[in-house]
């Protein structure tokens, strides 16, 4: 029973427990390289975003003006995360939020907005920004329409760099004891690495801020340029670079900016949550490969921060998904296991037919056509000890029919060639020749399948 409240370790309101994200090393993607680096983890708040900080700021700041008032509501032009950040925060206080989105952004965010209560807007995400259909456009135009409304305005509200000037910055030098080198992150309305950027180069002007932008958005372009060459082109990845400048993007607290593919963010991504454990999104993959793409500047006792802004259980129907990645080029054979392709083959065929040497060749035969198969291996105390090829057998029967009923070690040829689970596609691709019809793959010592030529030139043709 509640006898002394000073006793209870609580917060009052899921808002205190937004920032002070923690702050872990980087071992294996970082392996091989000069410096020490750490990644600001910032799936570790409440909304499992690093806009949960800016969220909470903007509709602080609001109140405070005045410009909010209760029962008010919240209009933002958003990829995701600024809306659950503003919707948490809009949720606590007693306020309506209303959402537009482009149309490419994944469903589990809207389906997230929504679960918070938001009104969300999906918007065509293939127009320029100053469309009356862009998302930013539709926004502003709710806005006007709405009475006691008040657009959050992230890529103009300089609350949003005052959210990382307050709270990223100060947390980044206190978490590396002041020794912190390089900080490196994603560009999307520039709020982070201009307000943290801003910070840290007030507490020693010689740490870096390098920005990470991705492939199609103009931002690199207009750092090096001063203005863009082209107008930008879709990309896939979510959260950061734009077809135009925001107003939080200061770009003099910047020293370097890095291009980074899709393919690189997503596959990084899937190495993050698979060799660090670490589950982000795929703007954390950007952020990372463009961080190693720069590595050749760091010194051996360099502290590198990189910043990872959110979670991959918001992408799980898109990076994490094998079949989206396939379909959108991400994985191509050269980074792809020997498993991988097994485990996407025809589940009504066990994983391995085989024959002893004792059976029949009739068995053999007998086999092949249920399973439809080309090829047999010949297995005797778990070991593969050789293998029977169909057009052989037939070969054979035609020219002596006595041969159906002999056993399977008189006709068999030698084994197939063996490869490890984990080995790439490329390599079952080298030893699968004319003579090789087919390869063993065993994990563990163990055989857990067999793959043909023609399982591997059914996955390269899909
Ligand atoms: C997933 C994700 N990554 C990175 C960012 C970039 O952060 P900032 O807008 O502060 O530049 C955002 C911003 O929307 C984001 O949603």
């Amino acid at each position: 029973m509640l006898q002394d409240k000073t006793k209870i370790k609580a917060y009052n309101s899921i808002l205190e427990t937004i920032g002070n994200t923690p702050l872990v090393r980087l071992h294996k993607v970082t392996a091989g390289y000069q410096g020490h680096f750490f990644a600001k983890v910032e799936y570790f708040n409440p909304g499992a975003s690093v806009k949960d900080r800016i969220g909470l700021d903007i509709i602080s700041e609001a109140e405070e003006s005045g410009r909010l008032k209760p029962g008010g509501t919240i209009v933002e032009a958003t990829s995701g995360n600024t809306g659950v950040g503003l919707a948490m925060a809009a949720a606590v206080k007693g306020y309506h939020t209303i959402f537009t989105m482009p149309d490419k952004m994944s469903s589990e965010k809207t389906k997230l907005l929504r679960a918070f209560g938001a009104e969300v807007i999906i918007t065509p995400a293939a127009v320029p920004h100053n469309s009356p259909d862009s998302y930013t456009e539709v926004a502003k135009r709710i806005v006007r329409e709405t009475p006691n409304s008040i657009l959050a305005n992230q890529y103009y509200n300089p609350k949003n760099n005052e959210s990382h000037y307050k709270t990223t910055g100060p947390e980044l030098w206190e978490e590396t004891g002041g020794q912190i080198d390089y900080f490196i992150g994603g560009i999307g309305t520039g709020g982070t690495i201009s307000g943290a950027g801003k910070y840290l180069k007030e507490q020693n002007p010689d740490i870096k801020i390098i920005g990470i932008d991705p492939d199609g958005s103009i931002l690199r372009d207009v750092y090096y340029n001063k203005k863009a060459k082209h107008e930008g082109k879709p990309y896939k990845v979510e959260g950061i670079g734009q077809d135009f400048v925001p107003g939080t993007l200061h770009m003099k607290y910047i020293d370097d900016v890095v291009e980074v593919t899709d393919k690189e963010s997503f596959l990084m991504a899937r190495r993050l949550t698979r060799e660090e454990g670490m589950f982000v999104g795929g703007s954390a993959g950007t952020a990372v490969a463009g961080m190693l793409k720069y590595a050749k500047n760091f010194k051996p006792d360099d502290v590198i921060v990189v910043l990872l802004p959110d979670t991959g259980e918001r992408y799980l129907s898109k990076i994490y998904s094998d079949d989206w990645m396939r379909e959108n080029g991400f994985l191509t054979p050269e980074k792809i296991t020997v498993k991988f392709i097994l485990e996407g083959k025809n589940k009504e065929i066990p994983p391995i037919v085989f024959v002893t040497p004792k059976n029949t060749v009739r068995n053999a035969l007998e086999l092949i056509k249920e399973h439809n198969v080309s090829q047999l291996p010949v297995f005797e105390n778990d070991m593969c000890i050789g293998s029977i090829d169909e057009s052989v057998v037939m070969r054979k029967i035609i020219e002596d029919s006595a041969t159906a009923d002999k056993p399977v070690s008189e006709l068999m040829e030698k084994p197939f060639p063996e490869l490890n689970a984990e080995d790439r596609v490329t390599q079952a691709i080298d030893v699968l020749t004319r003579k090789n019809s087919a390869v063993l793959v065993k994990e563990n010592n163990k055989y857990i399948g067999i793959l043909s030529r023609y399982d591997i030139i059914e996955y390269v043709t899909v």
